[in-house]
């Protein structure tokens, strides 16, 4: 329950609405309790019953009152008039009371989701690897749903029970203190069942959670592999492994409808024995009719929100366990944080040096004791077997990870003590798989800055983009589908190293930039590039040698290490390896 009024009260913002509803409630309460007394009265006045002496002196003083006032006889219709007034009052409130709750829940399910979205953006990648996309997507969703729907039942059950017990308790000890005390009786029955059932149900909420979350990574993954599922004809294959988690959360599904259902029904019983009870003892006790009425009236007021409230439970406990998964998440520390002492780098002037770097992702060393230097304004590649560690390296550049051993400068400083944002600022990557978003070229290509038309058009030219966009009926005002879904690969590629371009920045990686593009595309790339030389510091990963033969430095890595350093000429005859790989490549290109 913490976790789900901590979740309510992130936002302080909320507090003015919490108050209205506050009031409302109040309000609510008083309507309910007045609609019940407004019955007892009529049925306690002498002209309505002929007159039987109240012992409530509440009710007594009340109901004389009304009679020295009101001829029940000839001023009926005034009473009816009064009760349809509190009928309004009651509906407006109620109105009030429940829109105000459920405008708070959505309020706090639409800050938290806005919260967990920035939060998981300030995390590292380790978090996105330990966490499925699945489980991370439906917590903004469908967590943060079932929060707002839990935020807006606890308001109108949790603070709703209490007006109303305070209120109609008082009319209860009012009307007949003893009877009354039955209520302390009934109350502790009233709580074992309740206890029981949500203990159950936040148990099996839990689990509904976590199979709801793997049900929407397979849903995922599926949908992300459509089209090896359609090329390898793998429908039913699919077909099953989506089945059988259907099936595993509709099981929990039942569990939990089963637990969200029973409270009402048992409460019902213990309060109605209980109203049975009072009646019983009433009656032997020779309690008057109209008091009677009042007080079962003021008792069942009492214990609805009560009943309510066990009903709801489900519901509520549904919310809480979401709320400490988000919060689980909110409470998450990025790996890599800037050092308290960072200072931003605002130029590159020099080099980037690794000083015997060593990196693993998890048991095995992935870099085992790299050093290089790359110059200002030099190109170098590196170049090595699939799954060396050439991608790994120039993840580690800009701290997506940090190194186990060892230190990256950057122009002498050491980049954890540099601000991560001007690092960044430095780069400008064309990284192995493109990505691009439910978005304009333009906005693509900018990410959110605005450049001027003559910009984009410069950067599309320089990567060969520029014909394709231009073919598009919008032009770069065009919307990409999911993911550049409605590009070529070779589209993708260039329009990434259109993006890179436009950025500026005095350092290009290119880790696999050129790989799906045709001779002629990469020939005019590279002739581009070619010009940037010596203007900007590129550093280019390429399974395809001839892309890589014209850099300055060509470092050859092995199983995370540095084998052999030189230009293409130099390793042709130093390194072996580079020479077999460099043959390979050119009798590759000759077929
Ligand atoms: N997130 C990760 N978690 C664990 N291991 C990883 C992760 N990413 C990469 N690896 C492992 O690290 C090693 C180096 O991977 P990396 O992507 O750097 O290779 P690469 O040289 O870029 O290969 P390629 O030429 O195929 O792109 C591989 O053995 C790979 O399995
Ligand atoms: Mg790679």
């Amino acid at each position: 329950m913490i976790e789900l009024l901590k979740a309510a009260l992130l936002n302080r913002k909320h507090l003015r609405l919490v108050i209205v509803l506050c009031f409302s409630m109040v309000a609510l309460s008083i309507a309910s309790s007045l609609e019940i007394v407004a019955l007892g009265l009529l049925a306690n006045t002498k002209s309505f019953l002929g007159g039987q002496a109240s012992s409530s002196k509440l009710l007594a003083k009340l109901s004389s009152f009304l009679d020295a006032h009101l001829n029940f006889e000839t001023d009926f219709r005034m009473f009816v008039v009064f009760l349809v007034c509190i009928s309004i009052f009651k509906a407006l409130t109620l109105f009030v009371s429940r829109y105000y709750s459920q405008i708070i829940g959505i309020k706090v399910s639409m800050d938290l989701r806005e919260r967990y979205f920035k939060h998981i953006q300030t995390l590292s990648m380790p978090f996105f690897h330990k966490n499925e996309m699945g489980s991370l997507a439906n917590k903004a969703v469908a967590d943060a749903g079932q929060i707002a729907n839990s935020v807006s039942s606890l308001f109108t059950n949790y603070l709703l029970t209490p007006f109303q017990a305070v209120t109609t308790i008082c009319g209860c000890f009012y009307i007949s203190w003893k009877l009354s005390l039955m209520i302390f009786i009934c109350f502790p029955l009233l709580m074992f069942p309740i206890i029981f059932f949500t203990k159950k149900v936040k148990k099996h909420s839990q689990s509904l959670f976590i199979n709801q979350e793997k049900f929407t990574g397979i849903l995922l993954d599926f949908l992300l592999g459509i089209q090896t599922i359609k090329v390898y004809a793998k429908e039913m294959f699919s077909f099953k492994k989506y089945k059988q988690k259907n099936d595993e959360v509709a099981k929990f599904e039942f569990k939990a409808a089963k637990y969200a259902q029973m409270p009402r029904p048992v409460l019902h019983m213990i309060t109605s024995l209980f109203l049975a009870g009072i009646i019983i003892i009433g009656h032997v006790s020779n309690i008057n009719l109209a008091e009677m009425m009042v007080l079962v009236g003021l008792l069942y007021l009492f214990y609805e929100p009560v009943k309510r409230f066990a009903e709801e439970n489900a519901n509520i406990q549904r919310g809480v366990v979401a709320a400490s998964r988000m919060l689980d998440i909110l409470k998450e520390k990025p790996h890599i944080e800037d050092h308290v002492d960072a200072k931003p780098i605002k130029e590159f002037k020099n080099a980037i040096a690794f000083h015997d770097v060593w990196f693993k992702y998890e048991d095995d060393w992935v870099l085992k004791g790299m050093s290089f230097e790359i110059k200002k304004g030099q190109t170098v590649a590196f170049c090595g077997k699939t799954g060396c560690g050439k991608s790994t390296l120039i993840n580690l550049l800009v701290r997506l990870y940090d190194p186990q051993k060892g230190s990256i400068t950057i122009d002498g400083q050491d980049i954890k003590m540099l601000t991560q944002t001007s690092v960044k600022d430095l780069f400008a990557f064309v990284l192995q798989k493109s990505f691009f978003f439910l978005e304009t070229v333009a906005q693509n290509m900018g990410f959110g800055a605005e450049y001027t038309l003559e910009e984009l058009q410069e950067a599309a030219r320089l990567s060969e983009s520029l014909e394709f966009i231009e073919k598009m009926p919008a032009g770069f005002d065009a919307f990409l589908q999911e993911g550049g879904k409605n590009l070529s690969g070779g589209q993708q590629q260039r329009l990434s190293i259109a993006r890179a371009l436009l950025k500026k920045a005095p350092i290009l990686v290119f880790d696999e930039a050129t790989s799906h593009l045709d001779n002629i595309s990469e020939q005019k790339i590279k002739s581009s590039l070619k010009n940037l030389k010596g203007k900007l510091t590129q550093i280019i990963i390429a399974h395809r040698l001839t892309t890589i033969e014209n850099c300055d430095k060509i470092i050859y890595v092995e199983d995370g290490k540095i084998i052999q350093t030189g230009t293409k000429d130099e390793l042709l005859e130093s390194c072996p390896s580079f020479h077999s790989m460099w043959y390979a490549a050119v009798q590759q290109e000759k077929v």
